[in-house]
């Protein structure tokens, strides 16, 4: 499976920029099986307020932006994760779309927002699910995930491959030393598609990785350069999740131990 991360800047608040921005990468990344995009790639993150999130939100059916990554989906023959700035009635959520050649087949509202999103966007309000992409399971979470490992073990016990990461990090460093943790723990492959540039008083950290099973980070990004980073990934590798000959990752977990007055 070829898979592929597009880190670049969306141009905030102008979706149509932003595509004219974001279609000549699509078109260089085709070819790939699966490309992943960032965290609200639609209308930028750094919102004045929360009226102006809402208004730079959009009805996924209506929206310019899941239309023309449909279409490159349907001519392509490919997969794309896409972060998404989503109203639905009064609400706006910080979301992720799996999108195919029939449109949206997949979808992840964020758990846990991080500092500011909190005032503009109602967390998550359901599991994240598996999704087949011609037989390999993946998952989404998206950006301040990375620090609630108990996710990343859900979506592992789930039975998922691979986990999609759309970011806009702003911490220099940490998200990209724990999502490789995470694919080493739980013996699976983590796409973290970061994005760059900056908005008013942030600045976003690039460094986008794709990481393996052992841990291994397989390419990654420079801090702050438009970049498309690709690999072929052998996802059998995820299905084996035995690090010595008697010890299953996933088997030898002892959750009576880890539930019992702790709150998990
Ligand atoms: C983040 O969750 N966008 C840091």
């Amino acid at each position: 499976m070829k898979v592929s991360i597009i880190q670049f800047a969306p141009v905030f608040g102008d979706v149509t920029k932003t595509l004219d921005k974001l279609s000549p990468l699509l078109d260089q990344a085709s070819g790939s099986d699966l490309i992943v995009l960032p965290e609200l790639a639609n209308s930028g993150y750094n919102f004045k307020g929360s009226d102006q999130a809402f208004e730079l939100s959009e009805i996924p059916e209506a929206s310019v932006f899941i239309e023309r990554l449909h279409r490159f989906c349907k001519t392509s023959d490919c997969h794309v994760v896409t972060g998404f700035n989503e109203r639905s009635g009064d609400n706006i959520y910080n979301s992720s779309f799996l999108i195919n050649q029939s449109g949206i087949t997949g979808s992840y509202r964020k758990l846990h927002l991080f500092n500011n999103e909190k005032n503009y966007f109602t967390p998550g309000d359901r599991a994240p699910e598996i999704y087949s992409i011609n037989g390999v399971k993946v998952g989404m979470l998206i950006c301040f995930d990375w620090i609630f490992p108990e996710i990343w073990r859900a979506l592992a016990i789930k039975g998922a491959d691979v986990v999609c990461h759309p970011s806009n990090l702003v911490i220099p460093g940490k998200a990209q030393k724990a999502t490789p943790v995470h694919a080493m723990v739980n013996r699976y492959f983590v796409i973290t598609a970061n994005r760059i540039g900056t908005e008013g008083d942030l600045t976003f950290t690039g460094n986008s990785l794709i990481a393996g099973p052992d841990g291994e980070v397989i390419s990654s990004g420079t801090t702050s350069g438009e970049e498309i980073l690709s690999a072929g990934i052998d996802v059998s590798r995820a299905r084996d999740k035995m690090v010595t000959p008697k010890n299953d990752v996933l088997k030898d977990r002892r959750p009576e131990f880890y539930q019992a007055g702790s709150g998990l």
